[in-house]
């Protein structure tokens, strides 16, 4: 893992945006996975104005994103399908034929699971997964306990889960119990990750999922096996890292590291 240390939300939003962009120009049909979240915002602005003064191009780019709320039709204000477009798709020139959300209000969220894992596989797999991580350590929806070989399915939300997410909804019994997520196995096939993380609270887990043992209880640590991870985190984030010397090192020699370990 490629753990980048950046001073403030701001700067984790343009670093992100930066590797991202980066892909897209080196392969105009990437394939790109999407999260929702309070934390991604700042990254899909940044993006949005590279789009408007650079002319980054998503025109050919496809996008899947990783959950959907079961219950909430695409255009409800709460489904992660209209947070992409409000924050990122409508702002640039998104082609909607690209765009893969999974579908909360679908009859059949097993087959529609499946379906899912066959378009991704379709179009040659995800060349860079974005991730934010949750308060309990999980990515995409993939509650504590989820296996690292599972893949696109239906998740009960845990508690602490519902309880963050109340925030969006205008009470706590509004939040869905359900979701449909892409599973570990689904997100550890992608040929590049990229995780983002800001603010204090999230420093626990942070600690846990990059220098914690690999465990099914804080599912970012199974990030720990992929071979192509890289982890954007604000500094209140990173405050209970302890190898922060050797990640600041690291970012610091780029260029020295690039040339022995290509990355
Ligand atoms: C939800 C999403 C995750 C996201 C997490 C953190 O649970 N399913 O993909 O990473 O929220 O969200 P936030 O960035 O708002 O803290």
């Amino acid at each position: 893992m490629e753990i980048i240390i950046t001073p403030d939300y701001e700067q984790m939003s343009k670093t992100s945006a930066q590797i991202i962009a980066s892909e897209i120009k080196r392969k105009h049909d990437l394939v790109l996975g999407l999260a929702t979240g309070d934390t991604p915002v700042g990254t899909y602005d940044e993006l949005v104005k590279i789009h408007k003064e650079e002319g980054l191009d998503f025109s050919k780019v496809t996008t899947f994103n990783l959950d959907e709320y079961i219950g909430l039709a695409p255009l409800h204000k709460n489904s992660y399908n209209f947070f992409m477009w409000e924050n990122l798709f409508k702002h640039v020139n998104a082609n909607s034929g690209n765009v893969y959300v999974p579908q909360g209000n679908t009859d059949d969220p097993e087959e529609f699971s499946q379906w899912y894992e066959e378009q991704i596989k379709k179009t040659g797999g995800i060349d860079l997964q974005v991730l934010g991580i949750g308060g309990d350590g999980h990515i995409a929806f993939n509650e504590p306990g989820s296996s690292f070989a599972s893949r696109t399915r239906i998740k009960a939300l845990e508690k602490q889960t519902i309880e963050d997410n109340a925030r969006f909804f205008k009470k706590v019994e509004d939040v869905p119990r359900f979701a449909i997520t892409m599973g570990i196995g689904t997100i550890l096939e992608a040929k590049k990750i990229l995780l983002i993380v800001s603010g204090k609270n999230k420093a626990g887990v942070c600690a846990q999922f990059i220098e914690g043992p690999v465990s099914s209880q804080i599912t970012a640590s199974a990030l720990q096996l992929h071979n192509y991870v890289t982890v954007v985190l604000d500094a209140d984030a990173a405050s209970k890292l302890t190898r922060t010397e050797y990640y600041n090192w690291v970012r610091d020699n780029k260029h020295m590291v690039q040339k022995k370990v290509g990355r």
